[in-house]
């Protein structure tokens, strides 16, 4: 048995989805516990390209089971296209997915009450994903929600549904979008569960003999712990939890049975949306990680901010999600870049010593300035190489560097986005 938590330790899309599909090649099980369609996992492997807000990255090993479990929030639409598109190209799927009817479902208005928040902000907007996950996950915790298990009593869903848009409907109103019409939202998603419900069982059985047997489980995160609801730059954050913590309550799994927990951590930084981003690089160097790393966000289309490698935050959630390692990818992006810098802490105007970021809330975070490092570049092409001894001597320094500062060991360095595109250390 053995249970390896795949986390994001940035602000998301640091190739989770690459490490877990590459795990999946050996895993029994793999399972997502948070977030929902506001992740976008791009995998590229021998069946395609692919990329999946929802559908867990071991879909493409038929001898891994998939699973998504109560702490995941699900749109059935976005789910139902997954699992179409899955099956076009040739991989069969359905008796391998299990979707715990505790899942809480996003439903049509989610994402309009998302869109009012936002409005009202003006320029404190958060620049969310436009999924609904804020209010879908308040609905989850103020009893306000609704659950796949809801879906499959008809009578509970109508009168679920008749009480929420009692409540909803004046919302919208007041803020001049047309009200939702309580039949057309009830067909829509009886016909969703329809085609989903014999994929929603419950795992945790499932789960519990794979433990006490000899399963190999991935558990899989979306976003990034500086997006989580707790710790990360609040309110520029997500909805859910997206720490080693939420892995084992969102899928019901005893924080013991963890083995391993990789922080995927990016060579340098990107963040979608607002919020704080202490080494943002907004010139020429910024447009040039943009460019080389192919950095618009997979499920908006958005240009993600680039910038240096802030080994201060990476030693924070290294901790803070007790990685026992972490896998730092797309190295192969720094390539051509003559000097390279690092983050190594923080400083702040009129005060004196380093600061971390623990120590102040996101405004306090945008006060204060990156302490770098530099570090020569090796202007050189590493996507063909394999072997850690093989990198230029330069990147083989960078990397030695960013492992001493996150005090945490690198064991796997990625160089290109196909599955076999790696170095293991
Ligand atoms: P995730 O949300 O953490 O799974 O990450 P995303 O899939 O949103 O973003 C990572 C992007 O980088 C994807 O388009 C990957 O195909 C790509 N990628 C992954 N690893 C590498 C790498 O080592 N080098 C390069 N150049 N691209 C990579
Ligand atoms: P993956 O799993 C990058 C960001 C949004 C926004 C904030 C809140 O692909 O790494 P939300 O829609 O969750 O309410 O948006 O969080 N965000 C992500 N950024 N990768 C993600 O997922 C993200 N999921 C949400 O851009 O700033
Ligand atoms: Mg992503």
């Amino acid at each position: 048995m053995s249970v390896t938590i795949v986390l994001g330790s940035q602000w998301g899309d640091e190739a989770k989805g690459k490490v877990v599909d590459l795990l999946s090649e050996d895993a029994h099980i793999v399972a997502r516990f948070n977030g929902g369609d506001n992740a976008g996992h791009t995998v590229v492997n021998p069946f395609g390209t692919f990329r999946l807000r929802l559908t867990p990255n071991g879909f493409s090993n038929p001898q891994t089971t998939c699973i998504i479990g109560p702490g995941v929030v699900v749109n059935p639409a976005t789910l139902i296209d997954e699992f179409t598109m899955i099956k076009k190209s040739g991989i069969k799927l359905k008796h391998r997915l299990w979707i715990s009817p505790r899942c809480h479902v996003v439903m049509p208005y989610h994402p309009l009450l998302e869109s009012i928040y936002e409005r009202a902000r003006g320029t404190t907007q958060t620049g969310t994903t436009g999924r609904g996950m804020g209010p879908v996950y308040a609905d989850k915790v103020s009893y306000n929600g609704i659950r796949l298990c809801d879906l499959a009593d008809e009578e509970v869903f109508a009168e679920k549904l008749r009480v929420q848009l009692a409540i909803k409907n004046p919302i919208l109103t007041a803020f001049g979008l047309q009200p939702l019409d309580l039949k057309v939202i009830f067909r829509e998603k009886m016909s969703q569960y329809d085609f989903l419900k014999d994929m929603v069982r419950e795992p945790f059985g499932f789960l519990q003999d794979a433990l006490a047997g000899q399963a190999t489980i991935v558990l899989e995160g979306a976003q990034g712990a500086l997006l989580d609801n707790d710790w990360g730059t609040y309110p520029y954050c997500t909805a859910s939890t997206t720490l080693a913590g939420g892995a084992t309550a969102g899928l019901g799994i005893a924080p013991h049975w963890v083995r391993r927990v990789i922080g995927v951590a990016k060579a340098y930084t990107t963040r979608v949306g607002r919020g704080p981003m202490p080494t943002e690089l907004t010139e020429a160097t910024g447009e040039a990680l943009r460019r080389e790393g192919q950095e618009y966000g997979t499920v908006t289309g958005r240009p993600r901010r680039c910038g240096w490698f802030d080994a201060e935050l990476v030693r924070f959630t290294s901790r803070l999600n007790g990685a026992t390692e972490v896998a730092l990818t797309k190295l192969d992006v720094l390539d051509q870049l003559p000097v390279i810098k690092i983050c190594t802490g923080y400083c702040r105007e009129g005060e004196t010593g380093q600061f971390h970021y623990w120590e102040g809330d996101a405004r306090w975070l945008g006060g204060c300035t990156p302490e770098y490092i530099e570090m020569d570049g090796w202007m050189q092409s590493t996507k063909g190489v394999r072997a850690f001894g093989d990198l230029p001597s330069q990147a083989q320094a960078y990397v030695r560097k960013i492992e001493e500062l996150i005090e945490t060991p690198i064991t796997l360095v990625s160089v290109g986005p196909g599955r076999k595109e790696n170095i293991l250390l």
